[in-house]
């Protein structure tokens, strides 16, 4: 058995956990909002036709915002397609997906599903084939209360109220040549600032998130983000991050490394951001919107794509991924490395929620299901309290093809004062042998002992939900964690992801910043 050990300490704290980066995505893509959120024949449509089943599983998943309309399909979207009477909806082409879009879930719609799923609603704004005006239109429409033509037509429309959406992202990957619209970094960053401006003339409490690149393989990347910068950085509030991981060719010991390649992605972009700042003599530090973010079999996608279909199809399948338990643990990989960078990294969207590459699976008229990767996104949004702890790591390496020599132990913890409890997120990347793990918790006072442990983990590392089998791959709790002599021992399954909550620590008065 490999053997590892990890310190940690209440004094050294990144950031408190933030609340966001617990985001989702939905994208008027393949089957996320058609059959997906939205099924109005479905036996358990609710009066607006949104699915029950699949909106109980998001509030399980416990998701805090979701990005909206897109994604790709944003970039060709007239969101004043999507409101009023149904029956006068357009039904329209979108280029993005070659499919066909009936506008049935428009704004209105998606915010009151958003409200039933108790979700922050992140608005994707269209400045692929669109601009400023249109980008001031929709907010006005959003969040203007009364008396304008806009605002009269929401209310008209049936919400009285505005819906003061404060998260904006000012456009989607307009670095990618697929985008319709796609600018250079000087003309994005252009259009960008010029869009920032305008919004916040109408709203000084918006909250704008510039496009960053749409990959880390880009061959721009980091430069596009200079430039746009260099334009926008005084204006925006925050720069977008999006990252996707598959294994390539068999290579599952790189693949397990993933969250490398994510904590390299967010310190290039922070260290972009910041040199920008700095040139400027900046006191502002910007954040990342990690707004995109999953594990996406791409290739197999662009394989499908080539073959060149000429069909225009409604909800189409696309890129309905069947997630195993190595995907999972990856999946929660990610979500430890999106927390340990809690102090910059303060929005975060998995893509998407339902159908395409999701958590969530259903089918049109049938079941609604937890894909693997559903458990380690719903435990670390449950348990996650607090503060994040920096942690640092004693255990083997190995050596992958992608990132070099890579530690086989990941961690992160978080620090709940208001309860002093303390939370662990564990993964063993090793694909054969269990680990086991020592954490010495003097630190915190003593008394720790382990409330809940969870593992995901299983004989078959390929193993899948489906729509027969639905509970195929569950959390189960972990074999073995227990505190003896003031030290955690635990044992972690070969290929493995695991949270383990420890109670009984001294509990201090809230600290309001850590609770934001
Ligand atoms: O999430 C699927 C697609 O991936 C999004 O539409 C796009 O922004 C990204 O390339």
């Amino acid at each position: 058995m490999l053997s590892a050990s990890l310190r940690l300490d209440p004094a050294r704290v990144v950031a408190p956990v933030s609340r966001r980066t617990f985001g989702s995505f939905v994208e008027h893509m393949g089957r996320c909002v058609y059959t997906g959120i939205y099924e109005p024949t479905h036996p358990t449509a609710d009066a607006d036709g949104f699915r029950q089943d699949v909106l109980a599983l998001t509030r399980e998943l416990g998701v805090t915002v979701v990005r909206y309309p897109g994604g790709n399909f944003v970039s060709g979207y007239r969101w004043e397609d999507g409101i009023g009477p149904v029956a006068d909806r357009p039904v329209r082409r979108d280029l993005a997906w070659r499919s066909l879009e009936s506008n049935e879930v428009g704004i209105d719609e998606f915010m009151r599903w958003a409200g039933k799923a108790g979700v922050e609603v992140m608005y994707a704004l269209n400045l692929g084939t669109r601009g400023v005006q249109e980008a001031l239109d929709v907010h006005e429409y959003l969040n203007q209360p009364d008396r304008t033509r806009l605002a009269e037509l929401r209310r008209a429309n049936g919400a009285a109220e505005p819906y003061g959406i404060r998260m904006f992202c000012l456009g989607n990957e307009m670095d990618g040549p697929w985008q319709l619209g796609h600018k250079t970094a000087g003309e994005y960053g252009r259009l960008a600032v010029e869009t920032a401006r305008a919004l916040r003339a109408a709203d000084p409490d918006v909250e704008l998130v510039v496009c960053g690149s749409s990959g880390s393989s880009m061959p721009t990347f980091a430069a596009w983000e200079a430039e746009v910068l260099e334009h926008a950085y005084d204006e925006v509030d925050a720069i977008s991050a999006h990252a996707y991981y598959e294994p390539v060719d068999g290579d599952v010991g790189s693949f397990l490394a993933s969250a490398v390649d994510m904590d390299h992605v967010i310190d290039s972009v922070i260290a972009t951001a910041d040199s920008v700042g700095a040139r400027r003599k900046s006191s502002k530090r910007l954040n990342i919107s990690f707004d995109e973010w999953n594990v996406w079999y791409l290739r197999q996608f662009m394989a499908d794509r080539d073959t060149g279909s000429t069909e225009w199809p409604f909800a189409p399948r696309v890129i309905e991924d069947c997630y195993t338990v190595t995907d999972a643990v990856v999946v929660g990989n990610l979500l430890v490395s999106l927390l340990r960078h809690s102090d910059r990294v303060t929005a975060a969207c998995q893509a998407q929620l339902v159908n395409v590459i999701a958590p969530i699976r259903s089918e049109p008229g049938g079941p609604a299901w937890r894909q693997t990767i559903f458990h380690p996104f719903a435990i670390t949004a449950r348990l996650a309290r607090g503060t994040v702890l920096r942690v640092e790591l004693e255990a083997p390496a190995y050596q992958t093809d992608r990132y070099g020599e890579v530690p086989l132990l990941d961690a992160v913890a978080t620090h709940d004062t208001g309860s002093g409890d303390v939370t662990l997120f564990l993964v063993n990347r090793h694909q054969t042998e269990a680990m086991a793990l020592s954490v010495p918790l003097a630190g915190f006072g003593g008394g720790l002992r382990v409330a809940e442990s969870w593992t995901v983990a299983d004989d078959d590392p390929a193993a899948t939900n489906t729509a027969e089998h639905p509970d195929r791959v569950v959390a189960r709790p972990a074999g073995h964690a227990e505190v003896t002599g003031g030290v955690l021992h635990a044992t972690l399954p070969a290929l493995s992801w695991t949270a383990i909550r420890l109670e009984g620590g001294v509990a201090r008065p809230a600290d309001p910043a850590a609770l934001a």
